[in-house]
């Protein structure tokens, strides 16, 4: 170990309160956090890990991978470089990931990306009408690639109009399935610091900022309009792989994405349905990847809405219940 200064354990609590605002598959937080003199370890809590329509722990490892990529910038904001090992022992699969930390130097934006993870959110209206040009979508792409994940735009009409149909076929599932809404109602406005609040879901009385999204109520009548709308930029995560390794990637790349993101004014959704009901994967494996990799998770991006209130923020469970000290 090169590290030789102790970290203090306000740094490490700071770090791992910044890595919690990380955005987590309905909002479950699945992590626990084990912090040393000179070490954050990372494990996943399957506790939080949704049975239902995430029983091989995907989008649970994406969002920790997630929360792992916070972790990161959040140590480099506090002057402290970090080396990561992931998945270091194939004995503990839920040890995700140890972060070893060393006295560095703040980078200069550092204060600019705090900001911008903490003001991030999960914003579902519909997006300013304006398209995202094909370049920023590209850019957003090369950002996650920094992070070792693999993504790219789907700006081929044909691609987007099979995408489109099978993320409403994906929703039209799950909503026709009790124990998924279930799952997703047991998720919904909680009283504790975790789950979807109705307050952070688009207001039922602005029309015009009306978006269809997951957490739709399945007994409405009127659907609100469409899931992507055609001014939605879509962007695929992928990987020759659909295992922890490559989900983990996934998570980092799709928070540093996410701050890119919102450093540029856009807003990023992602969109799991399609990925986690079976028969709608197979198909967009097939049909818009050609069967040459895994897509692991869509997202849409747009520009910020101007008009309206933006989402309430989503609570989080104190750092005393996620991080141990040893
Ligand atoms: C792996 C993953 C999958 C997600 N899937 C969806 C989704 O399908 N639809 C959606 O509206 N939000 C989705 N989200 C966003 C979460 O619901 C959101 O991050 C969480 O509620 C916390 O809110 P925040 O992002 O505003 O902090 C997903 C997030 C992650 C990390």
């Amino acid at each position: 170990m090169t590290a030789t200064r102790l970290v203090p354990v306000e740094t490490l609590h700071r770090i791992v309160e910044v890595a919690t605002r990380a955005p987590s598959v309905h909002n479950t937080q699945p992590w626990l956090w084990r912090g040393g003199s000179h070490t954050l370890e990372l494990f996943a809590d399957r506790r939080y890990q949704l049975s239902e329509t995430d029983p091989l722990g995907r989008n649970l490892t994406i969002s920790c991978g997630a929360a792992l990529h916070q972790a990161q910038v959040a140590a480099g904001a506090l002057g402290w470089s970090t080396r990561v090992a992931r998945h270091p022992d194939p004995a503990e699969p839920d040890l995700l990931a140890v972060i070893e930390l060393s006295a560095g130097v703040a980078s200069p934006t550092a204060q600019e990306s705090l900001d911008a993870m903490d003001a991030r959110c999960t914003d579902r209206r519909r997006f300013n009408a304006w398209p995202v040009p094909e370049e920023r979508l590209a850019h957003l792409a090369r950002i996650a690639h920094q992070w070792g994940a693999r993504a790219v735009a789907l700006t081929d009409e044909s691609e987007r109009y099979i995408a489109e149909r099978l993320v409403r076929r994906a929703a039209d599932q799950q909503r026709a399935n009790p124990a998924i809404r279930a799952e997703q109602e047991h998720w919904l406005h909680r009283p504790a610091g975790d789950g979807v609040p109705a307050g952070a879901l688009p207001d039922q009385v602005e029309r015009a900022g009306r978006h269809a999204h997951r957490f739709e109520d399945a007994a409405r009548e009127v659907h609100p309009g469409a899931e992507v709308e055609a001014t939605d930029g879509l962007i695929v995560f992928f990987d020759t792989h659909d295992d922890p390794a490559a989900w983990l990637r996934v998570g980092e790349g799709l928070s540093a994405m996410w701050l890119g993101a919102t450093l540029d004014g856009l807003c990023l959704v992602p969109l799991s349905q399609v990925i986690e009901v079976p028969e709608t994967l197979q198909a967009f494996q097939v049909e818009v990847l050609g069967s040459l990799a895994h897509p692991l998770l869509l997202v849409r991006v747009g520009w910020r809405p101007t008009g309206g209130a933006p989402p309430d923020r989503t609570l989080r469970r104190p750092v005393s219940e996620v991080l141990e000290l040893v």
